[in-house]
């Protein structure tokens, strides 16, 4: 599908006033998206695991701008609200979104917005919140638009959530994999017929039994603003010496991830995962210029992982985002075990001993209230 699919043909009829309210999930990839084009489009192939309880929650309150002072100009306009305060530093990212999307939900144009949103995991806490944020916001803004009604049973369709990931990816490529799991696939790739680059799809394939409820504690290791930001990250794969064969090396990871996947062999998963992270941190490393997300507490438990991994030859192995924590990833069958593991021998390198546990979720979820 191109990019004019997503434009409406016709105008819907939208109801003024109306508050619609979507949870979304943070995601957590496994073959990692680093390097792009412009709208947004994946210069290679990723698929994340979406996450269960690290959620934004937002609502979206459509007003008419005849409702508005006198000193509306009738033009578009919004206010936000993160966790019930006013939080103008978010103003400049939700409205470049807004001017990309504006185009694919045109009915936008003639009125206010008010947003609220909120965060279940930390503010602050080093985790991305862009994917699930721009997630629940696509979803809010896309049951405004009455574009794809939901169902008696109001169930909404797969085109409702193929549009949201669509809008997601124009805010934060990442978002596209936030709107569905429990494993969500974003980028053309060979092996897989459904694979795009505006969308995020759900991964096709049966999932082997031991990826079920599977276990992502967040090792908090630092928590500040990272010192250089993801777009800046993903701008410096244009010129990155490396970038030919990494592109290529996600779609071979890729293709060995899923057979990986669907036979549940972990050997397998371990390698590609672990493989994934640290050439995500190579590229940054041999960037030029070159930058250092990982922190001296980043290594020391990637170490600890690597040791109790051949101790106990449980299937306990990590990945990193584009930052300092680090990702543990297990079979909830290892749930108490891994737990006192990261007690014992974890806990000392992370902020103030902060870690998140979460697992594999099944993705976005409706609060509206109907009348
Ligand atoms: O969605 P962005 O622009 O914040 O980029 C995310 C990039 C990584 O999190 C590092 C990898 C990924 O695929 O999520």
């Amino acid at each position: 599908m191109e990019a004019v699919g997503f434009i409406p043909s016709s105008q819907h009829l939208v109801q003024t006033n109306k508050t619609v309210t979507w949870a979304s999930p943070s995601n957590i990839a496994l073959v990692k998206y680093w390097g792009k084009y412009d709208p947004q489009i994946p210069a290679n192939p990723s698929i994340s695991f979406t996450l269960n309880h690290c959620n934004t929650k937002t609502s979206v309150t459509l007003v008419d701008q005849s409702m508005l002072s006198d000193t509306s100009t009738g033009a578009f306009s919004f206010e936000f609200s993160f966790e019930g305060a006013p939080k103008p530093d978010f103003h400049p990212k939700i409205a470049s979104f807004f001017a990309r999307v504006f185009d694919y939900l045109p009915f936008l144009k003639t009125y206010h917005l008010v947003i609220n949103s909120e965060n279940t995991f930390p503010h602050s806490s080093g985790i991305a919140s862009s994917a699930s944020a721009m997630a629940a916001l696509s979803l809010c803004l896309l049951e405004l638009s009455d574009e794809f009604p939901p169902n008696d049973q109001n169930v909404f369709s797969e085109a409702f959530y193929a549009k949201a990931s669509f809008l997601a990816r124009l805010g934060s490529g990442s978002a596209a994999r936030s709107i569905s799991g429990p494993l969500m696939q974003w980028g053309k790739t060979p092996g897989f017929k459904a694979s795009q680059d505006l969308v995020a799809v759900p991964f096709n394939k049966v999932l082997a039994p031991i990826f079920k409820n599977f276990q992502d504690t967040i090792l908090l290791v630092d928590k500040g603003e990272k010192v250089v930001s993801s777009t800046v990250g993903h701008g410096l794969m244009k010129d990155h010496p490396f970038a030919k064969a990494r592109f290529q090396q996600a779609h071979d990871q890729l293709a060995l991830l899923t057979e990986a996947l669907v036979s549940g062999d972990m050997e397998t998963f371990i390698s590609v995962v672990e493989s994934e992270a640290l050439t995500l941190h190579a590229m940054m490393l041999t960037s030029s210029p070159y930058f250092i997300l990982m922190k001296p507490g980043t290594l020391s438990i990637i170490e600890k992982i690597w040791n109790f991994r051949k101790n106990t030859a449980l299937p306990v192995c990590f990945t990193l985002d584009a930052g300092a924590n680090v990702h543990l990833l297990y079979p909830e069958m290892h749930k108490v075990q891994v737990l006192q593991f990261i007690e014992n021998e974890l806990v000392a390198y992370c902020q103030n001993g902060q870690y998140i546990c979460d697992q594999v979720g099944s993705g976005s979820i409706s609060h509206t209230v109907q009348p």
